[in-house]
């Protein structure tokens, strides 16, 4: 069975540094076809290029629509063979054009108990919510944001001296352990 993975990143990589890891250890039976950001900048790329893996700066400014930028990555993943996309801190909306092109098999990992506080800063929804729990959840993608099937899910507590970026921490830690675990269940097909 194909277990390539595709992961699509925008900035710091740490999930994607987590399911190298994970592969490294032999935890995730998978394999890294490529990376693929949005952002020349990325520190995610360093980490990728570190494990060897390829990498792709696809730059959506270039590109006239979203269309047209989903259209060329779908193109460059199917050129690779990829089963699954992973995003991992790909901070752009997919079109049509993406979700129908890999039907259940794009993935997405998001900083709170989903479907509370999707989108942005979920952990501040988190606080302004005065939530004593929060957590972190992999999900599949689908056309509606952050909306789509739950694949696993973890809650840490809230606690009352958090801020957003110690409870972002606290999420981060767990974030770590849920992908791979997400990826594995996905391509077991469970
Ligand atoms: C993570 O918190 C993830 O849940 C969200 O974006 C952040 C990406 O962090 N979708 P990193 O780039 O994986 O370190």
């Amino acid at each position: 069975m194909n277990r390539t993975l595709g992961i699509l990143i925008s900035g710091r990589g740490s999930n994607l540094k987590a399911i190298i890891d994970a592969i490294a250890r032999q935890q995730l039976d998978a394999r890294i076809a490529v990376v693929i950001s949005n952002r020349a900048d990325a520190p995610g790329l360093d980490r990728a290029i570190a494990a060897g893996i390829e990498t792709l700066v696809l730059d959506h400014q270039a590109y006239a629509s979203r269309e047209d930028y989903d259209r060329v990555l779908v193109s460059e993943l199917r050129k690779r063979d990829v089963a699954l996309v992973c995003l991992a801190g790909f901070m752009r909306l997919l079109s049509p054009v993406f979700v129908d092109a890999f039907p259940n098999r794009i993935l997405n990992i998001h900083p709170s108990l989903l479907p509370k506080y999707p989108g942005l800063h979920p952990q501040q929804q988190a606080l302004d919510d005065h939530a004593t729990e929060s957590g972190a959840t992999v999900h599949v993608v689908n056309a509606d944001l952050d909306a789509g099937p739950v694949i696993l899910q973890k809650t840490v507590p809230v606690l009352p001296e958090d801020t957003a970026d110690s409870l972002a921490g606290r999420i981060l830690e767990i974030e770590h352990l849920l992908y791979p675990l997400a990826i594995t269940k996905v391509l077991d097909g469970n």
